[in-house]
């Protein structure tokens, strides 16, 4: 645990804010997790409980630590609870105003030398800082999903971020039990804009019939190692956001060979967004399954 910080605030409660919760809480801090929806927040709390009983269940975890971790996992009802934080991590969903507006209300609440930062997968932090009178304190954290089992975290400094933020900001994914990467901030940072051209590739390879989805997603499979074909990737991350991201790199650098497939677009269009809609490459069942 990083010496100088106790309370890590996380804002979003979804699949990654509810993840970053848990990693934090079991690592040792005092979490204050807060979301608009009381519906959500409820939730993720159910969500994290869950996890951590399957843990105990695996013989992973021992019953009392359970009920420890989930003692330093406060839910707050209200952004004003973060004025004890000492470290805050934004997880809302993917919309750059939304983003905007919650730092500008996180710079207002959270004490002066509090880092405030995004896990935005492409939004620019630099834009975010701006919303800020405390841009060296703004920086990028960008977790995996799933956060639990990925040990991932990509740092982005902004423009104005400070080395001695990206220090504090290591140090966090240190004590969480993540390897740090330090990226720039450029559109997609490392991860997505090494990943989202392979992704959008193998659709094309799908659109144009050089293979099927089982053969695409086998030969990075068994070809590559990679644990999850691109295919069945897309559908776990979501075919809107990587469609979005897409958008960004496209549109950030102005270079076609980011330009989405048509399939892609076709089936955001239709409805079809992976995992999370039910259908997308693959079907899913009830529980998000593959079918
Ligand atoms: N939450 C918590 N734990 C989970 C989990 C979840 N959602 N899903 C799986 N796990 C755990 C399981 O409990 C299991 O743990 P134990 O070994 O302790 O029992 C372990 O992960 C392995 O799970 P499974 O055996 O059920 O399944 P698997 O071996 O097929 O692994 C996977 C599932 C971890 C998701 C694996 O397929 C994988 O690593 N896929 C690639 C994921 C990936 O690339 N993520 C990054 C996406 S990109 C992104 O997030 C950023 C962006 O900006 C788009």
């Amino acid at each position: 645990m990083s010496p100088a910080l106790r309370t890590i605030g996380v804002v979003g409660a979804g699949q990654m804010g509810r993840g970053i919760a848990q990693v934090a809480a079991q690592s040792g801090f005092a979490v204050l997790l807060h979301d608009e929806n009381r519906g959500a927040l409820d939730a993720a709390l159910a969500h994290i409980g869950d996890q951590l009983e399957r843990q105990v269940q695996k013989g992973k975890l021992a019953p009392a630590a359970r009920s420890e971790i989930l003692a330093r996992l406060r839910p707050a009802a209200d952004a004003g609870a973060f004025a004890s934080a000492d470290f805050v991590i934004e997880a809302v969903s993917e919309s750059q105003p939304l983003k905007a507006r919650l730092f500008e209300s996180l710079d207002a609440t959270c004490r002066p030398g509090v880092v405030l930062a995004s896990n935005t997968s492409s939004i620019s932090i630099t834009r975010l800082a701006s919303a800020t009178r405390r841009p060296s304190l703004v920086i990028g954290m960008h977790f995996m999903n799933p956060v639990p089992v990925m040990e991932l975290v990509e740092i982005v400094a902004g423009q104005s971020t400070s080395a001695e933020t990206i220090e504090t900001t290591r140090g966090l994914a240190k004590s969480l039990g993540k390897t740090a990467v330090l990226a720039q901030d450029y559109p997609g940072f490392i991860s997505n804009r090494v990943l989202m051209p392979m992704i959008n590739e193998a659709i094309f390879a799908l659109y144009e019939g050089v293979g099927g989805r089982d053969d695409i997603d086998t030969v990075m499979r068994l070809g590559m190692r990679h644990p999850m074909g691109p295919l069945a990737l897309a559908d776990f991350i979501g075919l809107d956001t990587c469609l979005a991201i897409l958008e960004i790199l496209h549109s950030g650098f102005g270079d076609p060979k980011y330009r989405p497939c048509p399939l892609l677009r076709r089936m955001v269009d239709a409805g079809l967004l992976g995992r999370k809609s039910g259908r997308g490459f693959y079907d899913y069942d009830a529980g998000g399954a593959p079918a």
